[in-house]
């Protein structure tokens, strides 16, 4: 564990740099950090975390000239960023075309989570690397947010650099607020509340359930990304009018094109092209999307939980 100083900072935002994972602090929980722009380190996240799922990941920035180069800015994001950034507050916006940030930070969609942190360690680190830092917190799956080093440091062990900053102050995740609905939308509370948010605004926040009512299956809250094309899972013979996405060193032949996720099998390589490829074949040249089976073990999960939901019926 380093107490944090502009050596250890210096040598942390080179780690960043080189596509490895650091633990930073920040005002509201200690974060789990990658090179937002890196494809592979930000695969590292999910299979050291251990999620079951390629949930969205908050992006953090040091200030709003770092945000506006990858999301579109409107005013009622500049009003927000305004009164509450730094601080516990991540705004859901669309992503620029441009946007470098990599598809699986963004589980696939069209939106990112930005957030500028309060903490000057959380600051100094991002400015460093020159990168926005792709950032969950800094625990296991299903495991409660560290609000100290020592937590982080219970959690994964030596091998993870920690800058230590000591407490967290807030204690409690930033509050996601989504700005691509006509009217924002309260998707998670956290440290900034709700009045505060509405009191600057001038307006009701929608919330989650408001939003649920109004529509026919929630489901369709899911902002992930789908393919238009129709998505055939375990494919071993592909037809010849179909795209492949191939996992592995035995690649079948047969279709009209082929990607590979990963020539040698690897989880994390594959996870970390998924969305890119996905993005890649789906086209109308082909007629369907056809996945060679992939592992369930590492990241195997949860690359076959995003495909299988593509390949789920989507009529609702
Ligand atoms: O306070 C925090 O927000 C901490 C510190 C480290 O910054 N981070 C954190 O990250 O809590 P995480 O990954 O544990 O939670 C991120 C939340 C998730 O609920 C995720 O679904 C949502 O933010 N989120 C991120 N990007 C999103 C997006 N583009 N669209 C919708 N939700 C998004
Ligand atoms: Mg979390």
């Amino acid at each position: 564990m380093q107490s944090a100083n502009a050596i250890n900072i210096g040598h942390a935002a080179a780690l960043i740099n080189n596509g490895h994972l650091v633990s930073f602090p920040t005002e509201t929980v200690y974060g789990l950090g990658a090179d937002a722009t890196n494809d592979k380190a930000v695969a590292e996240i999910f299979s050291i975390k251990g999620r079951p799922q390629f949930n969205p990941l908050i992006v953090h920035v040091d200030g709003v000239a770092m945000a506006k180069q990858e999301v579109e800015w409107p005013q009622v994001a500049d009003t927000l960023a305004k009164a509450f950034w730094p601080g516990p507050l991540t705004l859901v916006l669309p992503r620029k075309a441009d946007s470098r940030i990599s598809l699986l930070a963004s589980a696939g969609g069209d939106t990112l989570g930005v957030r500028m942190p309060a903490h000057d360690i959380a600051l100094a680190l991002i400015s460093a690397a020159a990168k926005p830092l792709a950032a969950p917190s800094a625990n296991k799956s299903g495991r409660v947010s560290p609000t100290s080093a020592q937590h982080v440091r219970a959690e994964f062990g030596e091998a993870l650099t920690v800058l230590d900053g000591g407490a967290c102050t807030v204690g409690v995740e930033s509050t996601v607020l989504d700005l691509t609905c006509a009217t924002p939308l309260l998707l998670r509370p956290g440290g900034v509340p709700k009045e505060a948010l509405e009191a600057v605004l001038g307006v009701k926040l929608q919330t989650l359930q408001d939003k649920a009512a109004t529509l026919k299956s929630p489901g369709m809250l899911e902002s992930h990304y789908a393919p238009a094309l129709p998505v055939r899972l375990n494919v071993t013979k592909p037809l010849p009018t179909e795209a492949l996405l191939s996992f592995g060193p035995a690649v079948p032949s047969g279709a009209r094109k082929v990607i590979s996720l990963s020539d040698s099998g690897d989880d994390r390589e594959a996870a970390a092209k998924l969305f890119a490829a996905l993005r890649v074949l789906d086209s109308q040249e082909f007629t369907a999307i056809a996945v060679m089976p992939i592992p369930e073990s590492g990241l195997g999960s949860a690359i076959n939980d995003r495909l299988r939901r593509a390949a789920a019926d989507r009529s609702t």
